[in-house]
């Protein structure tokens, strides 16, 4: 068993550990239809303030040794691929510029690392999610993430690995870095390239952004709906922790991607 993190969450609103109540279980309901209404959920105010404060000043000293991603990138996330035409979906380059700070940079004793750690959010997620079996990622690098984006930085259109990704906003700035997504434009049948190219193009007309409040847990249908982080405006730097869960124990990314995006092997 972890050690408990129930001093950093609103456990009043949020009872995560009570996993038999009628609370736990009305809340577990009202996250699964967030998700299948609008592909997000976002539980507003769910680590306390004084929590978030900590956590805002554990992320300001791991930040300096950050991992600067720059790249560009196609909204797949895949391998550039000269099969397709050049004006392709699958060969559009979207420029991410943030910095990266990796599990192995945020201390045991920090609040992001004792919640990560901690199985009543893990248990929590499976059950939102209807995961029998969910693990941790074993990544010492990606299990757990904070994105820190500083002015003029920010995160191009794509579309995520997993189905379903859970961050924690840590930090909003005072402007920009919106979170903007266009839900369930990747289908279960069929490519949807059309649809991702009118994104792309800026002719897609259901943009939606979430306004999201530092302090926010937020369980985003990633892989379904592509989404951007604007640049971010003013001297407040914006952090999003993502904690990082895989259906299988003992996931590791590859050399490859642990070069790519930490810029480091294991
Ligand atoms: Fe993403």
């Amino acid at each position: 068993m972890s050690d408990s993190a129930l001093d950093l969450i609103d456990s009043k609103t949020y009872p995560i550990h009570r996993s038999g109540s009628a609370t736990y279980s009305a809340l577990v309901a009202r996250c699964r239809n967030d998700l299948a209404a609008q592909s997000a959920c976002l539980l507003p105010g769910f680590i306390t303030e004084e929590a978030r404060i900590r956590m805002v000043a554990e992320v300001d000293r791991a930040a300096l040794d950050a991992f600067p991603c720059r790249n560009a990138h196609n909204v797949y996330l895949e391998e550039h691929d000269d099969a397709f035409p050049p004006d392709h979906p699958r060969r559009r380059p979207q420029a991410t510029d943030l910095d990266s700070v990796a599990f192995d940079q945020i201390r045991p004793s920090d609040g992001l690392h004792r919640l990560y750690s901690w199985d009543p959010l893990l248990i929590f997620i499976a059950d939102v999610l209807e995961k029998e079996h969910y693990y941790r990622m074993a990544d010492p690098f990606a299990a757990l993430t904070v994105n820190v984006m500083r002015e003029g930085q920010n995160h191009g259109w794509h579309f995520d690995e997993s189905e379903v990704t859970t961050t924690l906003m840590v930090q909003a700035p005072e402007a920009g870095g919106a979170f903007q997504y266009a839900p369930n434009v990747r289908p279960e049948e069929g490519d949807g390239y059309d649809v991702v190219d009118r994104v792309l193009h800026g002719s897609y007309s259901d943009i939606r952004t979430l306004a999201v409040e530092p302090g926010t847990l937020i369980l985003f249908v990633g892989y379904r709906s592509m989404h951007q982080v604007t640049p971010v405006k003013g001297p407040v730097t914006r952090y999003v922790a993502t904690f990082c869960y895989k259906d299988r124990p003992n996931v590791c990314n590859s050399p490859e991607v642990q070069k790519l995006f930490y810029g480091r092997t294991a």
